[in-house]
């Protein structure tokens, strides 16, 4: 009797094992599927963050809303030095562009140009981005459906100087609409709290949003087997880090225009 039981025990904690297996190989799996990464980020805070290093931002007339940062394809970077940037081929878009996908930092096309050296020139192997339009037509029609703004609002999330947010409501708008956590990004502000910033939405080769693989779970293991030196290297090579749940968060509305 004794030893059925003993048995037994050894049997059940094989079983959570293989579980927990189970489980962690089918979310490593998941991580592996993320095709490209959409990127769209708050340009208030964009600006804010840019405007307390004495560097010019601008958010232009009209932009109420979040805008795109990039369509960033997992395979690579800078992917193909002899297929340059050709405004022309993007002329129609143009318009549309300078509206969803500004250049804050005041540049003009550079930016464009720069995400496409960088990242566009690695989407060929996607059937659905592999000209210069069809990539830049991508990320409108990507940013056009995933409206961030009404998301958020939908859940009494709005952009705001007095209340400030858990991180937790905000995550779960997003868990919500995409079905899955996309990686949210935050600014580090004095006073214990934290401003909402970036958000990068993992997609698999169907451009269907996926599971990240820094959703804030992770991120915890993460960041407790990395040193210090490793996490300022990261601070100082971009302004945002992942969102915490300790602090709360601000929303910061586009209150002014930057001169
Ligand atoms: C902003 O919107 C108004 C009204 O739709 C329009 O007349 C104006 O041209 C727009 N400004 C820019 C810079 O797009
Ligand atoms: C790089 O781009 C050029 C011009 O579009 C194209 O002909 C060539 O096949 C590309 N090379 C690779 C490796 O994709
Ligand atoms: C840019 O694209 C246009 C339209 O396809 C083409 O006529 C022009 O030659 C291209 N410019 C360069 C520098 O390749
Ligand atoms: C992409 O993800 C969606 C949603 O999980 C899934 O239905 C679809 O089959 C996936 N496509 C590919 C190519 O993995
Ligand atoms: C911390 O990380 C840095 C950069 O990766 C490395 O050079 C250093 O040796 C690490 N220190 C410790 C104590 O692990």
């Amino acid at each position: 009797m004794q030893l059925m039981k003993g048995m037994m025990e050894v049997f059940l904690q094989l079983c959570v094992l293989l579980l927990v297996a189970a489980a962690e190989s089918s979310h490593r799996k998941e991580y592996t599927d993320v095709a490209v990464i959409f990127t769209q980020q708050w340009p208030m805070t964009f600006c804010l963050e840019k405007h307390a290093h004495q560097e010019p931002c601008v958010i232009p007339d009209n932009v109420t809303f979040w805008t795109i940062h990039g369509l960033w394809p997992k395979n690579g970077e800078f992917c193909n030095a002899s297929w340059p940037f050709n405004e022309t081929k993007i002329k129609e878009l143009v318009p549309l562009l300078k509206l969803y996908w500004p250049d804050l930092k005041g540049h003009g096309s550079e930016f464009w140009k720069y995400e496409w050296d960088k990242h566009g020139t690695c989407a060929g192997s996607l059937p659905e981005m592999n000209s210069e339009f069809k990539y830049f037509n991508k990320a409108l029609e990507l940013h056009h459906n995933q409206n961030l703004l009404k998301i958020l609002s939908n859940m009494g999330i709005v952009p705001s100087l007095k209340n400030t947010y858990k991180f937790a409501d905000i995550e779960m708008a997003f868990h919500k609409a995409f079905g899955v956590k996309p990686k949210v990004q935050c600014i580090k502000e004095k006073d214990q709290k934290q401003m909402l910033g970036q958000i990068e939405v993992c997609l698999n080769k169907s451009l269907l949003p996926i599971a990240c693989e820094h959703s804030s779970t992770q991120a915890k293991s993460q960041s407790s087997n990395s040193n210090s030196t490793q996490k300022l290297i990261y601070l100082m090579t971009s302004p945002f880090h992942l969102c915490s749940n300790a602090l709360p968060v601000v929303y910061p509305p586009i209150s002014m225009r930057m001169p």
